[in-house]
This record gives C-alpha cells, structure tokens and sequence, in this order.
C-alpha cells in the first residue's frame, strides 16, 4: 500500500509539472481525486486491511491527499501568474510623448453654467450635494408632499424601473435626503445647499421640452428665512449668469411642496419676447418655480415647521443655458452634435 503510494505521488508530479493550461490542472485533479481517482480509489481500499494497517496506511494516503490538494492550488497561482504575464507582454506599446493631432475636448455648455452657478453660490456660502438619478417614489414624490393619487404625478410621468424604483423627474426629488443629512439648522447658521442633477420625464419632445434634462435646485432653510431672501438669490443667480439686465416676471404658481409657490419666467432670449416655437410663441419662458418649502416637506425631513422656515427653487438648468447661448432648439444639448456643442465657452 505503502508502495502504491509513492508510485501515485511520482506520478501526480509528473502530470503536474507537464501542466500548461488550467483545464489540464482540472482533469489532473479529477484523475487523481475525483470520485474515481487514484487517491480515492486508495482510500476506498482501505477497508480492506486490518485495524493497525488500516491507521497509518490511512493517516499516509490523508497527507498525500493534501499535499496533491495544496500542490494543485500553487500550481494554479503559478499558472495564472504566467497568464497576466503574458497580457502583460501582448498588451500594445504607445509612445504617449507623440502629439495625437487630435482636438481637446471642451466642456458642455450645461456644464459651464452649472459650474458658474455653482461657484456663485459658494461665495454665498452654499454648500453642492449630489442627488441620486434613479430615485424611490417616496422620495421623488410623497416626501414632497405629492401621495399617491394626487394629480400632479400625471404631469411627471416618468421611466419605473423593474424593481419599483424610477427614473428622478425632479431635483426636488433629493430634499428629503439632504434635509435628514444636515439636520436641523443651528441658530443663525441656515442650511444653504445647491443640488444640481439630471431629471426624466416621459415627455412630448420639442423645442423647449426634452425628455431628459438638467435642473438646479437651492434650498435655504432657517430660523428666519423670508420670501425676501427668495427673491435676492433669484435676482443674484440671473444677474451674474447673463451678466446683463435679464426681464422676468414672478407670478403665482402651485408646486404641492411650497406655499407659496411661485414661477420666475424669463423674457425668451430667441425672440426679445415677440414670440417663436421655443417660447411657445408667448415671448416668456418658464425657468425658476421656487417657493416657501411647505410644512409637510419640512416635517418629513425632521425639521420642525413651527421653528423654521425655508425657501427651495427648481432653476431648469438646461433652458438656462439656451437662453445664456441663444440656443433655439433643446434637442441640440444630447445630440452629440460636436461642431455646435464646442462653441461655447463661458
Ligand atoms: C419642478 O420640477 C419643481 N421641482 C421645481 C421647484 C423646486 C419648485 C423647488 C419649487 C421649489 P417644474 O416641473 O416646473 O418644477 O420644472 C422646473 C423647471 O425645469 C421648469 O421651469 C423648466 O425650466 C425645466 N423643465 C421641466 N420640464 C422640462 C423638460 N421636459 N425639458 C426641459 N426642461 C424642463
């Protein structure tokens, strides 16, 4: 038995330094350990002998089975080794001091404004958070105060993903988040957060209307935050976007999240406000709902309503930058369309 066993382990060796691809290393372990292997074929046997043989012929076979085991692990590393080597060796050589001659990418035009807003509101004191793009329906919707049911879901239809989550339709969609993330405002330190991102709604595309677009929304919430601070940040914001007198109009609007609820729309830069497809032909462009944030969002953040208050606004980042650049078609910013997408520059 003994005997037996050595001629196995010379041979196990041979096998294994002969080994070029793990697929090998496989049917070797099989020939050896598999259900009908040597080395099981041994143990089998073992009820063949008698009490005393049956302990160290046992205990003998039990260590070579380990050393084949452990034998088979190494050479697998070393096999693998070998192989990333050898990818190593395939992989193509580039001279990365060669000029490419090709031309350097530029920032997207809803980036610059983004960013320029951005930096606006950090002078300010603004904190930038990230929202999530694929958001739960308590978020996008009841933590703004919108339940099930309640009609203004229709006006955001948007992509359900299989697992019930969707695609955001709103920044808004974050205020619940970063409302529970900073807690409660300490007193004479509002809470001052920017939250840009990209929204989905299943929407009829045309001039002014994509399906997929950029928002930006701020939120400023403390013991004692007024509908003039509302109105500040709004003139701050467009003042230095356009860097010129911009005309606006503020008039009543119904978001279920603010009360009062307002929209800021801004005289169409395509047509001085004469009207064309992109205004609608109304010569105004609808780009800032804000408003006081209602009761039930703060409440639902665990901010407590009776203590404070606070203002959020939802800038259409996208429509921004059209009537920034005097773009006239929404369609043009996802169209991958280089030689227009490159022009523009802060
Ligand atoms: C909202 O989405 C609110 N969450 C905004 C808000 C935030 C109000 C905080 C109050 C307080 P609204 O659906 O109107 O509101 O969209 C906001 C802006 O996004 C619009 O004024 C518009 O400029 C832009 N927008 C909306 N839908 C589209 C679209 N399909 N394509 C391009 N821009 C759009």
């Amino acid at each position: 038995m003994l005997e037996n066993l050595e001629k196995i382990k010379v041979q196990f060796r041979e096998e294994l330094n002969a080994a070029q691809s793990k697929d090998e290393l496989e049917k070797i372990r099989v020939s050896f350990l598999g259900k009908k292997g040597l080395v099981t074929e041994v143990l089998k046997n073992l009820r063949n002998l008698d009490a005393e043989e049956k302990k160290i012929a046992g205990m003998q076979v039990n260590i070579l089975k380990d050393e084949i085991e452990q034998a088979i692990i190494e050479y697998q590393k070393t096999l693998e080794e070998k192989e990333y080597r050898k990818d190593i060796e395939n992989v193509e050589h580039y001279d990365y001091s060669i000029p490419s001659g090709k031309e350097v990418g530029t920032l997207h035009p809803i980036t610059i404004v983004q960013k320029q807003i951005e930096d606006i509101f950090k002078t300010m004191g603004f904190v930038i958070e990230d929202g999530l793009e694929i958001q739960t329906e308590f978020n996008n919707f009841e933590a703004v105060n919108i339940p099930e049911n309640h009609p203004a879901r229709d006006m955001t239809d948007t992509y359900y993903l299989e697992n019930g989550q969707i695609l955001k339709t709103h920044t808004s969609a974050a205020q619940n988040t970063i409302m529970k993330k900073y807690g409660a405002p300490k007193p004479g330190e509002p809470l001052k957060v920017l939250f840009p991102g990209r929204c989905f709604r299943n929407e009829n595309i045309d001039a002014s209307h994509d399906n997929t677009f950029f928002q930006l929304e701020g939120m400023m919430i403390g013991d004692d935050i007024s509908i003039s601070n509302l109105i500040y940040f709004m003139k701050v914001l467009l003042t230095e976007v356009f860097e010129r007198e911009v005309k606006v109009r503020l008039r009543p609007g119904f978001f279920p999240f603010v009360e009062p609820g307002f929209e800021l729309d801004i005289n169409c830069a395509i047509c001085g406000g004469a009207g064309c497809p992109t205004c609608k032909q109304s010569g105004w462009l609808e780009l800032l709902p804000c408003g006081m944030i209602h009761p039930n969002v703060l409440r639902m953040g665990g901010i407590d309503p009776d203590k404070y208050t606070g203002f959020a606004f939802g800038l259409g980042l996208t429509r921004l930058a059209m009537m920034k650049y005097n773009i006239k078609d929404i369609r043009l910013f996802n169209s991958g369309n280089l030689k227009q997408l490159k022009q523009f520059t802060i």
